[in-house]
């Protein structure tokens, strides 16, 4: 099996549980609070930890309740967390989730420690990068660390995913080399800066991201399942049907599967199959990491 890193952020997602979310100006009475670790980085890694991965993580949290909590529950599916720098006095990232009862959410994310992930520790825990085969980031850290990261891991000859969530535009430079991105169909849209509304514009965005450098595009759409880009194929791909309840964190258990499902020697088309099922059964499930399933429930599922 081969070893992961993951880059990226950790927050303490407060999810708000409410009939509808409020249009501005407006106030409504929600349905119930509660506390689940998210963030987009820590989503990923936990997903890879709880399907059997061998994993790191290298991102930064405070030396809070919440950076505890954190902590804790990437130990509990046996992710080396020894690259996730406590930082005295800083508070840990945080996000606020309103989901409404069809299962739409909006994030609003407090970057926190996240911020604090720079190059300076990125050079600290180099030696993870070292020790792993694919590294998988996304763009909830600082950009400038996501640039310096993608050009160690393409200096080392590592595979990347990339996750472009929050959706940021980069330098045409950044994304050459990159074997993977999987961007949501908006994600996609911010990455090219045009809105994006049927399959042939899907896949006109996906070629100028190939044109770029991209070696290959996974664009997850929902219920409409995915669209496999590379230079000589494309490919949609159906998505199992399911009722979903909270789609929070439903595209980092997706990229999570399929880092795993790689590692583990399964071909490109299996691991977006096995990504699909796993990110298929966390849609029915509310929160983020508290919906991500384990192995068993995904072979026995579909
Ligand atoms: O992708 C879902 C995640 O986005 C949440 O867990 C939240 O923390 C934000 O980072």
């Amino acid at each position: 099996m081969k070893k992961i890193l993951v880059i990226g952020s950790l927050n303490m997602d407060t999810v708000i549980e409410t009939p509808r979310i409020p249009v501005p100006g407006e106030t409504i009475m929600g349905e119930s609070v509660k506390n689940v670790p998210g963030g987009k980085g820590a989503n990923q890694v936990y997903t890879i930890g709880k399907l059997g991965g061998d994993v790191s993580m290298i991102g930064a949290v405070g030396d809070d309740n919440f950076g505890d909590r954190m902590i804790e529950n990437l130990k509990k599916v046996n992710v080396n967390v020894e690259g996730i720098e406590r930082i005295e006095g800083g508070t840990t990232g945080q996000a606020f989730i309103p989901v409404d009862d069809s299962g739409e959410n909006s994030i609003i994310v407090i970057g926190g420690t996240n911020g604090q992930v720079d190059e300076a520790l990125l050079k600290k825990y180099e030696y993870l990068m070292d020790e792993s085969d694919i590294v998988v980031m996304q763009q909830e850290i600082p950009l400038t660390t996501v640039m310096a990261a993608k050009e160690m891991a393409v200096k080392k000859g590592k595979l990347i995913i990339v996750d472009p969530a929050p959706a940021a535009a980069m330098p045409d430079e950044f994304w050459k080399d990159i074997d993977y991105i999987k961007p949501n169909e908006t994600e996609l849209g911010i990455l090219i800066g045009k809105e994006l509304h049927t399959q042939e514009e899907y896949k006109a965005a996906a070629a100028e991201m190939l044109k770029k450098g991209v070696k290959h595009l996974l664009v997850t759409l929902g219920s409409k399942g995915c669209l496999l880009m590379t230079p000589d194929s494309e490919e949609f791909l159906p998505a199992n049907k399911v009722q979903a309840v909270d789609t929070t964190a439903a595209g980092d258990c997706f990229t999570g599967a399929f880092a795993v499902a790689l590692s583990q020697g399964k071909t490109e088309k299996e691991a977006i199959a096995f990504a699909q099922k796993a990110s298929a059964i966390a849609v029915t499930r509310k929160g983020a990491q508290t919906s991500v399933p384990s192995l068993e429930e995904v072979l026995e599922n579909f």
